[in-house]
């Protein structure tokens, strides 16, 4: 099938995700459970091609213990040193945040964390908006309906792959109006550049890929990620990989998926969704499904 194909069928809502992924399970996924800084020290330097993750908030959900900010700092320098020491010359960092919230006062992680970041030299490639629809309802704020991506690279010849994830263009048949190609077509027939704001539904109830874990991952989200910043057979870790959703990004695009959890239900949950990826019986929301729009009702 041609991508234009492609791209169509998705706009027109006729795409579908099979998820039947044949895999090699002693080369192709390494899970454990195990604190990340263990992990991380077991694995190969310059190893990692995409290491892609969202750390603990300092929230106190049921997965973390509420330390202050400079000990919570001091924790994600840690791993962040980790992670550089793992990450290949011509590969990428996305650190997934949002907000940590103390007495109403909201502190960006993403603002906070970055300077760890620069302090390995790494680059910031861009900061990704991240928006969805749901969430709590905020008293004495502005509802939170947006949280950040920092992508970092390690040097300035890194992947980029833009072809994979580019996105149905909003006016395909325009034209050039004036010059040599006029009257041609001037968008680009694969669709164009998906931006730096993605807008993504969060895994709430309704989601087709919701586990009991209470801030999992979109797959599609990391998909985008993965699709752009890696090639086939490269290695992608997550070192706070939850129920898995990075991993399973990584092998539904033929890549390699290493990620750590400290909690045992979670990584019992992430092998079993892996195991229903290569059987067919996962189901994930399929990337650039366009949102659902309820029925606008008259009076
Ligand atoms: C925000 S969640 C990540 C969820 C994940 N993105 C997913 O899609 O399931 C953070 C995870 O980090 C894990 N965690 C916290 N501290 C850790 C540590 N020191 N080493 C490894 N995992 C840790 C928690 O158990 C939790 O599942």
């Amino acid at each position: 099938m041609s991508r234009s194909l492609a791209l169509q069928q998705m706009s027109s809502g006729r795409h579908r995700q099979t998820n039947v992924v044949p895999l090699r399970p002693e080369t192709d996924v390494v899970i454990r459970c195990e604190d990340n800084i263990e992990f991380m020290r077991s694995l190969d330097p310059e190893s990692m091609k995409l290491i892609v993750t969202s750390p603990p908030y300092n929230m106190g959900k049921a997965y973390e213990r509420r330390s202050s900010l400079e000990s919570y700092i001091a924790e994600q320098a840690a791993t962040i040193s980790e992670a550089v020491r793992l990450l290949h010359p011509k590969g990428s960092i996305c650190w997934q945040v949002g907000n940590y919230v103390e007495d109403g006062e909201v502190f960006p992680l993403d603002i906070i964390l970055y300077q760890l970041f620069k302090n390995h030299e790494l680059k910031l490639r861009n900061r990704i908006v991240w928006t969805f629809g749901h969430g709590l309802h905020c008293q004495r704020r502005f509802s939170g309906r947006h949280e950040t991506i920092l992508w970092f690279t390690k040097s300035d010849n890194y992947t980029f792959n833009l072809d994979p994830v580019r996105v149905p263009s909003k006016y395909p048949y325009k034209k050039h109006f004036k010059g040599p190609n006029k009257g041609q077509i001037s968008s680009n027939p694969l669709g164009k550049n998906p931006s730096d704001v993605w807008e993504i539904p969060n895994v709430k109830a309704n989601h087709v890929e919701k586990t009991d874990h209470p801030c999992q991952f979109p797959v599609e989200l990391v998909e985008r990620l993965v699709l752009a910043l890696t090639n086939k057979g490269d290695c992608v870790l997550d070192p706070y990989l939850g129920v898995g959703s990075s991993s399973i990004a990584a092998l539904l695009h033929r890549r390699k998926a290493y990620g750590c959890d400290i909690s045992q239900n979670y990584t019992n949950t992430a092998l079993s969704r892996i195991d229903m990826l290569q059987t067919g019986q996962l189901k994930t929301r399929p990337m650039n499904k366009p949102i659902y729009q309820p029925p606008v009702w008259d009076e």
